[in-house]
Order: C-alpha cells, then sequence, then structure tokens
C-alpha cells in the first residue's frame, strides 16, 4: 500500500476505509455529547435512566428520558460533515461507517451505517418477542408489546448490558481489513468499542483521529486533527 496521508487525503488510495463515529460527529447538529461540556451524563446519572435495572424499577420514567432524547434529536439536523461522509461513501466502493451513535443523524444523511455499536434510539425490543421500529415520532408508538403486554425497551445498549455479538463481530471483520481508519468525535474512552481502534492499528490501518480534543487513544493515530467534524469531512477528503 502506498497510499499518503497528507493535507488531502485521496480515500480511492485505500482499497477498504472505515470510519469509527461518536457523539462529536452529532455535536453540530445540536445533540449533545455524553462527557463533554453539557454532556448527558454530566447531567443525569446512567443509574437513574440507562441500565436495566433503571428499567425494572422505573420503566415509565425511563421511557420518558428516552422519549425526550428522541424528540430534541428530531428538532436537529444533519449538518454538512454528514452530506459530506456520504458522498465520499458513494464514491468509494469499499467506506464503511461503524458508529456508536444511536440517533439515526448519519443514516438521516443518506449515510449507510454498517454496525450501530449502541443500538438505536428509532427501535424497541421485547425481551421475548424481539425487535421492532419505532421511528416515526419523537413520541413512541407504544410503550407496551402488542403480543405480551411486557414494557419495551429501547433497542440500545445499556451500561452494564451485553454487547451485541453479531453486531461486534462484523464490525471487527471490517476493521481488521481496513486500510484506512478515521475516528471521529468519539473519546475513546467506553469499552469494548474503543478496543476497535487497537484493533486497527494492529491490523496495520493507518490511522487518523479527528476530534477537537486529545484522547485517550490520540497516542494510537498517526495524525490528529483538531478539528470539527463538519469542518474536517468537508475539507481532508477526497
Ligand atoms: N467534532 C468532532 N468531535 C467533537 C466535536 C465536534 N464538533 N465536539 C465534541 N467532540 C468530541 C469531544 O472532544 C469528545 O472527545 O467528541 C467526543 C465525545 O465523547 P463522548 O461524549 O464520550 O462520546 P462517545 O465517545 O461517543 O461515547 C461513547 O459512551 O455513553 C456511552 O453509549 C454511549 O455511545 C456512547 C459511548
Amino acid at each position: 500500500m502506498n497510499a499518503h496521508i497528507t493535507n488531502t487525503i485521496k480515500l480511492a488510495e485505500f482499497s477498504s476505509v472505515v470510519f469509527f463515529v461518536g457523539a462529536g460527529m452529532s455535536a453540530e447538529s445540536g445533540v449533545p455529547t455524553y462527557r463533554g461540556a453539557g454532556g448527558i451524563w454530566t447531567q443525569y446519572r446512567y443509574q437513574d435512566f440507562a441500565c436495566q435495572r433503571a428499567f425494572d424499577a422505573d420503566p415509565q420514567g425511563v421511557l420518558d428520558f428516552h422519549e425526550v432524547r428522541r424528540e430534541a434529536v428530531l428538532t436537529c439536523k444533519p449538518h454538512a460533515g454528514h452530506y459530506a461522509l456520504a458522498k465520499l461513501q458513494a464514491a468509494h466502493p469499499r467506506l464503511h461507517v461503524i458508529t456508536q451513535n444511536i440517533d439515526g443523524m448519519l443514516q438521516r444523511a443518506g449515510v449507510h451505517v454498517d454496525a450501530e455499536l449502541h443500538g438505536s434510539l428509532w427501535r424497541m425490543r421485547c425481551a421475548k418477542h424481539g425487535i421492532r421500529e419505532d421511528a416515526a415520532t419523537g413520541q413512541f408508538s407504544t410503550r407496551r408489546c402488542p403480543d405480551c403486554d411486557a414494557w419495551l425497551r429501547p433497542d440500545i445498549t445499556w451500561f452494564e448490558d451485553a454487547v451485541n455479538e453479531d453486531v461486534f463481530t462484523k464490525a471487527g471483520e471490517l476493521i481488521a481489513t481496513a486500510e484506512l481508519f478515521i475516528s471521529v468525535g468519539t473519546s475513546a474512552a467506553v469499552y469494548p468499542a474503543a478496543n476497535f481502534i487497537p484493533l486497527a492499528r494492529r491490523a496495520g490501518a493507518r490511522m487518523i483521529e479527528i476530534n477537537p480534543e486529545r484522547t485517550e487513544a490520540s497516542t494510537l493515530f498517526e495524525r490528529c486533527y483538531a478539528l470539527p467534524a463538519s469542518e474536517a469531512l468537508t475539507t481532508l477528503f477526497v
């Protein structure tokens, strides 16, 4: 591979590219991150709103919390960086997008997401009857399973949950064969998702990080661009 990482990165020089995305990708659209200034977990305790224990104790309260998030996300729009990524993806046969985000903002901009590592705000699941789409409005169309009347929980990987093995396996396979790995807007602080960064490096990928701030994984990257996602995605890549 004789691809170069210069000021303008020609994606066509890389046979396979992976964008690994975190909450910072949605920040400029107005969706709060988790740990930065004004981050969700700086205002709320995940123990009260984002774990199975909280859901078992107060399903309505947990569903209210997620409904507020759904409604907030619907007031936001994808930014130029989202659309630039969709365009880059359309022009490259093997450009994959792996996201930790549950907000669906990438998909709203026409990006094909190969793996949603932490699930989605726009699906619900019943422990017995599985997954159902629920994306029409901010409000949940129903909070109870139509088949068994059990509480439906958002199809999100909460704290203390096991991850979706199939989704992680698929992501791992794509990352293990990536020639270029680009991390956008993640603090690289949450595991096991953050393990994908050293995996990409061990697999020999060229490594780029896009984040206005240094992260726990910055030393693993060949190039760190201290830029907001929208600027980086509209200027760095062709
Ligand atoms: N462009 C790029 N990056 C940005 C921008 C921006 N405009 N604004 C903020 N960032 C960066 C921050 O510097 C920070 O490093 O985005 C990162 C967001 O980090 P977190 O809030 O920790 O979000 P993330 O890494 O996606 O969290 C991982 O944690 O709470 C769980 O399941 C949740 O998927 C989430 C996981």
